[in-house]
C-alpha cells in the first residue's frame, strides 16, 4: 500500500515536472498572422500552419543561459515535401549561437528528415541528420534539447541521437555566453529542403499544420543581465549514461544519414579533430530571404519594357547562322555594372561578389530556335554558385529550357542540371557530370528546340532529348516566345551538395566567361513569328537525332548522368511521366 502510494507519488510529481508549461503563459505566436494558435485553455496544445501567403512560428518569452528545453511534436502528414518544421535555441545578433532540430519534410511515404546542427558565434557546419524509427506524422513524440556547461543532447522519446561535448580544451568554440530564446515554425523551403530542392511543395494540400504539446522549458532564465538558475537540477549536469550511449550508439549506427564527422570530403585538411566525439546542427535562416530574392531576380526578371523593333534586321537574324557579337544580341540586364561586354563584344563576363551576382538577356525573343554559347566556368572553389544559359518566357505559366552548372569545392566536379518548364511545371531534372574541366577552357553548350524536340549538346555531343510527346497527353513548350538568359549567382543554401557547402567569399569575385553566342532562330516581333510567312530551311528546324548521335547521347548517359527523373521511382509512386517511355 505504501509503495503503491510512493509511486503514484513519483509519477504525479515527474509529470508535473515533465509538463508544467503553458503557451498561453510561456511563449508568443511572433509570426504568422493568425496563423499559429493556441487551441485549448491550458495552453497545452499549439498549432502552426502555413499556406502560400506564409507559414507562422512562436518564440519563448524568456531568455535562457544553459537549459532543458522539451516538447511533443506531431508534424505535417501526407505530402510534406518543401516544409520545414522547427524546434531550436537562439541567441540574437551577428555572431549569434544556436542548437536547432530541423523535421525536412518529404513526399508522401517518405520519411522525414530530422536535421540537427549546432552554431557558436556564427559558425555552424556541424550538421547531422537522422531518419526516424516512427512514423512522426501518426502521433506526438518528444523531443529535447539539453543544454548544460559540458554538452548538449538531443533526444527523441528518451533516446540520446546526439550529443556534442564541450570540447573548449581542444580549441573548439561552445556555446556558453550569449542567452538562448527557444523558437519553433513551420515554413516553407522548397528550394532545398526535399532531395536538395527537386521536390515542390504541393500547394493543392495547404494549408499544412504541425501540432505542437506539453511544452516545457527549464533553465536559467536570464533576465537584467543576469541568470538565474534553479538549484539542483539534474539537467544541469546530466551526462549520456551507458545506457544512454548504447541507445545513442543504435540510433546513429541505423538511423543517421549524415554526419560532418565522417564527410572527408568537405574536410579536405581532415575532419574536424574531435569528430570522435559526437556533434550537432541547422540551414541560416537569414540566407534565405536573399536567396529567395536572387532566385526572383535571376528568373523572373521582368524586362518587358524592353519593345525592339526587329523588322529590318529580321530575316538577317532568322536564318543567318554567323556568329554575333554580344553588343548587338544582348543586354547586360542586372548586377549594377557587375556583368560586362569586352573586346568589341566577342567576350562577356560575369562576376558574382558577396553583394550581387549578375546576368544578361537576349534582346530578341525566340518561338524555336538554335542558341549556342561558348562558357568557361568559375574555377577553383566554385561551391554555392549557380552559372546559368536557359530560355524562358515570361508570366506565371512560363515555358523554360535550362542549363545551369552548379558549382562545388576545388577538385570536385560541376553538376551540370538540366530541365523542361511548360505552363509553368517542371520536375523533368537531368543531371550530369562532364568528361572535362569545364572550367580550365571554353566549351559550347547548344540548345536546339523545334517542333519535335529538344537537344541539349555539349561541344557538339548531344547529352538529353526531349521529346515532344503531346500525343501521349504530355505538355511540350511550342507556342510561347522564350528569351535566353544567363547568369552567375549564389545559391549556397542548396546548389553543392544540398547546401551543406557554403560559397568561400574569400575567394570572391567569381567570374564565369562567355563568348561566340550564335542566336539561330525564329524571332518573335510583335505578336508575330518570322517564321510563319517564310518556313525556315535551317537544318535546326527539322534536325533529328541521327544513329550516332543516338549513340554518343547512350554513352554520355550511360558514363555521366547523376541524376534521371525519368528512373525515379521513389518520387513517381503512380508511375514514371510518360514521356520517359519515348525519351530518356
Ligand atoms: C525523402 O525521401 C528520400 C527517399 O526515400 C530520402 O532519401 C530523403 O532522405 C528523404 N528526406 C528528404 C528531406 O529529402
Ligand atoms: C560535388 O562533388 C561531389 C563529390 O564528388 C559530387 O557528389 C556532387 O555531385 C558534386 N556537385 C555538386 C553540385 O554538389
Amino acid at each position: 500500500m505504501k509503495f503503491a502510494f510512493l509511486v503514484l507519488f513519483l509519477f504525479a510529481a515527474q509529470s508535473v515536472a515533465v509538463y508544467a508549461g503553458s503557451f498561453h503563459k510561456d511563449v508568443k505566436i511572433h509570426w504568422g498572422d493568425g496563423r499559429g494558435k493556441i487551441r485549448d485553455r491550458d495552453g497545452k496544445l499549439l498549432s502552426l500552419s502555413l499556406d502560400k501567403s506564409s507559414g507562422s512560428g512562436f518564440q519563448s518569452n524568456q531568455e535562457f543561459l544553459y537549459g532543458k528545453a522539451e516538447v511533443q511534436m506531431k508534424l505535417v502528414p501526407g505530402n510534406s515535401a518543401g516544409t520545414v518544421t522547427t524546434f531550436y535555441l537562439k541567441s540574437p545578433g551577428t555572431t549569434w549561437d544556436e542548437i536547432d532540430f530541423e523535421f525536412l519534410g518529404n513526399i508522401s511515404g517518405h520519411p522525414y528528415t530530422l536535421h540537427t546542427n549546432v552554431y557558436t558565434q556564427g559558425s555552424g557546419e556541424k550538421e547531422q541528420q537522422f531518419h526516424l524509427w516512427f512514423d512522426p506524422t501518426v502521433n506526438f513524440h518528444t523531443y529535447c534539447i539539453t543544454w548544460n556547461p559540458q554538452r548538449i543532447i538531443f533526444t527523441v522519446d528518451g533516446i540520446p541521437i546526439r550529443e556534442f561535448k564541450n570540447t573548449e580544451s581542444m580549441g573548439v568554440p561552445f556555446p556558453k555566453n550569449q542567452p538562448m530564446r527557444l523558437y519553433a515554425s513551420l515554413w516553407e523551403a522548397e528550394h532545398w529542403a526535399t532531395r536538395g530542392g527537386l521536390e515542390k511543395t504541393d500547394w493543392s494540400k495547404a494549408p499544412f499544420t504541425a501540432f505542437y504539446r506539453n511544452y516545457n522549458v527549464e533553465g536559467c532564465v536570464w533576465a537584467n543581465g543576469k541568470s538565474s538558475c534553479p538549484g539542483n537540477s539534474p539537467w544541469f549536469t546530466q551526462k549520456v549514461d551507458f545506457e544512454g550511449q548504447k541507445k545513442m550508439k543504435w540510433a546513429q549506427s541505423k538511423y543517421m544519414i549524415y554526419n560532418y564527422c565522417t564527410d572527408k570530403r568537405r574536410f579536405p585538411r581532415g575532419v574536424p579533430a574531435y569528430s570522435y566525439y559526437y556533434f550537432s546542427s541547422h540551414y541560416i535562416y537569414t540566407c534565405l530571404p536573399s536567396y529567395l530574392f536572387l532566385t526572383f531576380l535571376t528568373k523572373h526578371k521582368d524586362m518587358s519594357s524592353f519593345k525592339i523593333f526587329f523588322f529590318s534586321a529580321l530575316l538577317a537574324a532568322v536564318f543567318s547562322a554567323s556568329a554575333a557579337d554580344f553588343n548587338s544580341d544582348v543586354n547586360v540586364a542586372w548586377g549594377n555594372g557587375r556583368g560586362k561586354i569586352l573586346n568589341n563584344g566577342q567576350l562577356l563576363t560575369l562576376t558574382l561578389d558577396k553583394s550581387s551576382g549578375s546576368g544578361f538577356q537576349s534582346k530578341a525573343e525566340y518561338l524555336f530556335g538554335k542558341i549556342d554559347m561558348q562558357i568557361k566556368l568559375v574555377p577553383g572553389n566554385s561551391a554555392g554558385t549557380v552559372t546559368t544559359f536557359y530560355l524562358k518566357s515570361e508570366g506565371s505559366t512560363w515555358d523554360e529550357i535550362d542549363f545551369e552548372f552548379l558549382g562545388n569545392m576545388s577538385g570536385d566536379p560541376y553538376t551540370l542540371h538540366t530541365n523542361v518548364y511548360t505552363q509553368g511545371k517542371g520536375d523533368k531534372e537531368q543531371q550530369f557530370h562532364l568528361w572535362f574541366d569545364p572550367a580550365a577552357n571554353f566549351h559550347t553548350y547548344s540548345i536546339l528546340w523545334n517542333p519535335q524536340r529538344i537537344i541539349w549538346t555539349v561541344d557538339n555531343t548531344p547529352i538529353r532529348e526531349f521529346k515532344n510527346s503531346e500525343p501521349l497527353g504530355v505538355l511540350f513548350p511550342k507556342s510561347k516566345p522564350m528569351r535566353m538568359y544567363a547568369s552567375l549567382w549564389n545559391a549556397d543554401d542548396w546548389a553543392t551538395r544540398g547546401g551543406l557547402v557554403k560559397t568561400d567569399w574569400s575567394k570572391a569575385p567569381f567570374v564565369a566567361s562567355y563568348r561566340h553566342i550564335k542566336c539561330d532562330g525564329c524571332v518573335h516581333a510583335n505578336g508575330r513569328s518570322s517564321c510563319s510567312s517564310t518556313r525556315p530551311t535551317s537544318n535546326w528546324y527539322t534536325q533529328q537525332m541521327d544513329s550516332t548521335s543516338q549513340a554518343r547521347l547512350r554513352w554520355v548517359q550511360k558514363n555521366y548522368m547523376i541524376y534521371n527523373y525519368c528512373t525515379d521511382s521513389k518520387r513517381f509512386p503512380q508511375g514514371i511521366p510518360r514521356e520517359c517511355a519515348t525519351s530518356a
